[in-house]
């Protein structure tokens, strides 16, 4: 079934290549290309109709700074020199809010661009678009002449990101702001407290960030700067706590607090975990007022983030005075004490001027109206809630910390076509958030989980439902991935890839990334079940850890090589020369590896079998070839060999990676067996032939 989908993505992308497809992620709510191009040079000035709009102005500047740092053309901001000028009716409230509007209007033609939108919310928008149209050929730098009119699908677009199981300092949430900005999202969630770490400074509560913590907090001078900057970008920053359970760092400081007597330590393995708050005890309820009405302060948004997910109720059955309340105050059982626990902060929220939103567990009967859900356990959550009235977001699907493809981001709709949800419940769901779960990033890495992935998800909530072309997102992904990186996310920062004793500067140094960039970490939660020794005290500094989840090289590479396979006509022996010299590149890079003095052995061993792996792919791949192209099946030992190399990539690993070329290598295997039956058979005939007889992809066991 994958594989026909493929096959069929590629007959779209050349269809839309032909009409000249736009290279902007997301794709606007519509475009008409218009004739002719503004070029881009000495001459172009650009000005703002309202010069008092601060936000805008240096909004602007952000803009011509970037075309600056691209092209190396200086863009005036002059009056009298403008060639794009840009209407707003009015100052957007300083701090952007769930709802404002984002529409804009964005007009080019060969004499200049004209940007209109009812706020300046929807001029950045704009601008972030009129970013993303800069383009180069022969002549120069140039503006496509179009007409766009565009507006979101969804007002929630959210990047959750954990701060805590590894810390992320504000450096990388500033840099992924800037990012967010490029593909119109409008949602920081910073998941604040876990188990792992507390991540917010209290000065009202201050042991908990000094026990809780190791150090690594967000001061609230910090948090501050963080939301200022949101904010210039049109950005909420939505602040989580997650409660009763994922509570450790808070207990370290405060065990009177906890279901179970403790005492307690910061947590620094991953997984669910039984400390948990006891709702029972009235002191809870000093605290988290106090503690919430000082972060409503800090946090401005109208929605603070409460948590409640994975409360396992270890630690509540265990306590008789727990189990007495709940039958004292006819709660049922722990589900209905939580709802209790729910209520009592909807209070303290109510109090402090806030909305609720929390995890989808939070869903019980007599959860107060109004709270929000951010359906994470399946779509039937984001179903459940709306047909009970209750406002909703998606993440389920969006778990960029799975390491799935931007396929399977993109294919996810918080409301498709045949959504189960009622007409008159649409309305409820509010939009979707990607999760930057940190149990395995490092500032050094977590770009290359959030880049480029979330802006396929950023397509999503922000474009028409119809806009589901998966080969066209891929074209365009791989374009917006350069722009994300001159906004200034890390992905493609290869400085983070180095192994002891190795020289970056080296040939093996280079061989490295290389190497990185032809493998990805395994899927779902496997890599726990592979390197169950792992804490938050280990580097994380791993060929795992290098790698991105989806290798758009190599991606790149198996689309080409099932083109090649079933195109109509003779062999392109020209393709096949340019595939082998790809893979003779690859196997060298992995060989040098393979042989590098390995100064950092037990983390070494995964690198070097993986190279080797690689190696063998590669060799593989070009004896199918020569197979192909000598219309020459492969001996039976060489079959065998193959199928060898295909098994060990397969099997899992400490090394916790997966081999993308694999799936090129299973279906140039099937061919080179019989490589007669491609002129024998009619090009389906052949496809089904090669589907049936290719080693069959290792199943998920999840
Ligand atoms: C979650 O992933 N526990 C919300």
């Amino acid at each position: 079934m994958k594989r026909f989908l493929r096959i069929a993505g590629l007959i779209l992308l050349l269809a839309s290549t032909s009409l000249g497809a736009h290279e902007l992620m997301p794709a606007p709510a519509a475009i008409t290309p218009g004739s002719g191009r503004l070029d881009v040079d000495a001459a172009l000035g650009v000005a703002i109709d309202r010069p008092e709009d601060m936000r805008l102005r240096t909004a602007v500047t952000r803009w011509t700074d970037s075309i600056h740092r691209r092209t190396g053309i200086a863009v005036a901001t002059a009056r009298g020199m403008e060639v794009v000028e840009i209407k707003t009716a009015a100052n957007s409230p300083e701090l952007p809010k769930l709802g404002d509007e984002e529409r804009y209007t964005l007009t080019i033609d060969a004499h200049g661009a004209t940007l209109t939108a009812a706020t300046t919310t929807g001029a950045l928008r704009g601008l972030a678009t009129l970013t993303q149209l800069l383009q180069k050929d022969e002549r120069g730098w140039f503006f496509p002449a179009v007409t766009i009119e565009d507006s979101p699908r969804f007002p929630w677009r959210g990047l959750m990101i954990d701060v805590c199981r590894h810390w992320q300092p504000e450096e990388v949430i500033l840099r992924n702001l800037d990012a967010m900005a490029l593909v119109k999202l409008n949602v920081l969630h910073l998941h604040l407290t876990e188990n792992q770490g507390f991540r917010i400074e209290s000065k009202r509560f201050p042991k908990l960030q000094e026990l809780g913590s190791d150090g690594h907090y967000f001061t609230q001078e910090q948090i501050r700067e963080i939301i200022a900057y949101a904010a210039d970008r049109g950005i909420r920053v939505v602040p989580e706590f997650d409660l009763p359970g994922h509570a450790t760092s808070w207990l370290v400081a405060y065990p009177e607090l906890a279901s179970a007597p403790g005492p307690y330590t910061i947590e620094r393995h991953w997984g669910v975990f039984d400390p948990v708050f006891d709702p029972t005890n009235p002191k809870v309820y000093e605290l988290l007022d106090g503690f919430l009405g000082e972060m409503a302060a800090l946090f401005p948004d109208e929605y603070l983030h409460v948590g409640g997910d994975e409360n396992n109720g270890v630690d509540w059955n265990a306590n008789a005075h727990i189990q007495k309340f709940i039958r004292e105050h006819g709660l049922k059982n722990n589900e209905g004490l939580q709802t209790y626990f729910n209520g009592k902060l909807q209070v303290i929220l109510a109090k402090y001027g806030k909305k609720m939103i929390g995890w989808d567990e939070i869903l019980q009967p007599g959860l107060p109206e109004g709270t929000m859900i951010q359906s994470w356990r399946g779509q039937t959550g984001l179903a459940d809630a709306v047909n009970h009235g209750y406002p909703a977001i998606l993440s389920n699907g969006y778990y960029i910390d799975l390491n799935y493809s931007a396929e399977q981001h993109y294919r996810n709709d918080p409301l498709p076509a045949n959504s189960v949800i009622p007409a008159a419940a649409r309305h409820l769901v509010y939009g979707g958030e990607a999760t930057m779960w940190a149990e395995w990033v490092t500032p050094d890495t977590i770009d290359t989980r959030i880049w480029p992935r979330t802006a396929a998800i950023a397509e999503r909530l922000w474009s028409p439902g119809s806009v589901n072309d998966v080969e066209d997102m891929y074209r365009r992904l791989a374009i917006v991935d350069q722009r994300l990186a001159e906004a200034g996310a890390q992905q493609d920062n290869n400085s983070r890839i180095h192994a002891p004793g190795i020289d970056p500067k080296s040939a093996t140094g280079g061989a490295l990334v290389t190497l990185a960039s032809l493998v990805q970490p395994v899927t779902h939660y496997k890599r726990g079940g592979l390197q169950p020794d792992v804490t938050q005290l280990n580097p994380s500094n791993d060929l795992a850890d290098w790698c991105k989840p989806e290798s758009l090289e190599v991606r790149s590479f198996n689309v080409a090589v099932d083109d090649w396979l079933f195109a109509p006509g003779a062999l392109d022996a020209d393709r096949a020369t340019r595939f082998k010299t790809q893979l003779m590149a690859w196997a060298k890079a992995a060989d040098l590896v393979a042989k590098a003095p390995a100064a950092d052995a037990p983390i070494a061993q995964g690198r070097i079998s993986s190279a080797r792996t690689v190696v063998a792919l590669a060799d593989a791949g070009e004896a199918c070839i020569d197979a192909m192209l000598a219309s020459q099946p492969l001996t039976a030992e060489k079959k065998a060999a193959i199928a060898s190399a295909i098994a060990v990539a397969d099997k899992p690993t400490a090394a916790a990676v997966v081999f993308p070329m694999t799936s090129s290598i299973r279906l140039l295997l099937a061919a080179a067996a019989e490589p007669a039956k491609r002129d024998q058979l009619a090009r389906d005939a052949w496809k089904a032939h090669l589907i049936a007889t290719e080693i069959p992809l290792p199943k998920e066991k999840e």
